[in-house]
């Protein structure tokens, strides 16, 4: 399936399986797990963008799970963003972290946080993060920073 990246996306819910494609070619192309735990958990909820002809070009997932930085009531975890190579810097990311954060607030979540590859923190910064932490290595994916965006003004 093609896709055109000037066409108009739509963000929506999907299953987990829906986004393990572009997490693999993505997120894992030297391999690894594109399955992680709490994919399947009720409280989890995945996005994906797709283009008009239905194509699959971004992916994110949010679920419910303690900050390791900042304390908050209901703070939930960004994790497995990608968008396809071929819509980069066309909103695609933007739009999938816009609706993640609204459905994330719609749900209680007070703080959003994610462990963000360092070439990605400057689109996190866009989307409101804040990096919170020293830079630290994942081994086999590179180096990370901590980030984290309130979402009720709460979180100290
Ligand atoms: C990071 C990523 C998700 C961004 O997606 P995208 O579809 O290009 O994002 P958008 O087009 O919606 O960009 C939104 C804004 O962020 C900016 N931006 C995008 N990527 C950026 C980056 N790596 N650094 C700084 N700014 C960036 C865009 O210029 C745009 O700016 P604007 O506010 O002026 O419009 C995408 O590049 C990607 O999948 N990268 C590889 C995988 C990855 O690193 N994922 C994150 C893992 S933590």
């Amino acid at each position: 399936m093609t896709s055109d990246a000037r066409a108009p996306l739509t963000v929506d819910e999907a299953t987990a399986e829906v986004t393990y494609a572009l997490r693999g070619a993505v997120l894992r192309p030297n391999g690894g797990e594109i399955t992680w735990a709490g994919d399947e958990d009720p409280a989890t909820f995945h996005l994906a963008a797709r283009t008009a002809d239905g194509a699959v070009v971004g992916v994110v997932r949010f679920s419910p799970a303690p900050c390791p930085w900042r304390s908050a009531a209901a703070p939930w975890q960004l994790r497995g963003m990608a968008t396809d190579a071929t819509v980069r810097g066309t909103g695609a990311g933007r739009a999938l972290v816009v609706d993640g954060l609204a459905r994330v607030a719609d749900r209680g979540g007070d703080l959003v946080w994610c462990d963000a590859r360092v070439a990605a923190a400057g689109f996190y910064e866009r989307m409101g993060f804040t990096v919170v932490t020293e830079e630290f290595d994942k081994p086999g994916i590179g180096p990370h920073v901590g980030m984290v965006t309130n979402l009720s003004g709460q979180y100290t």
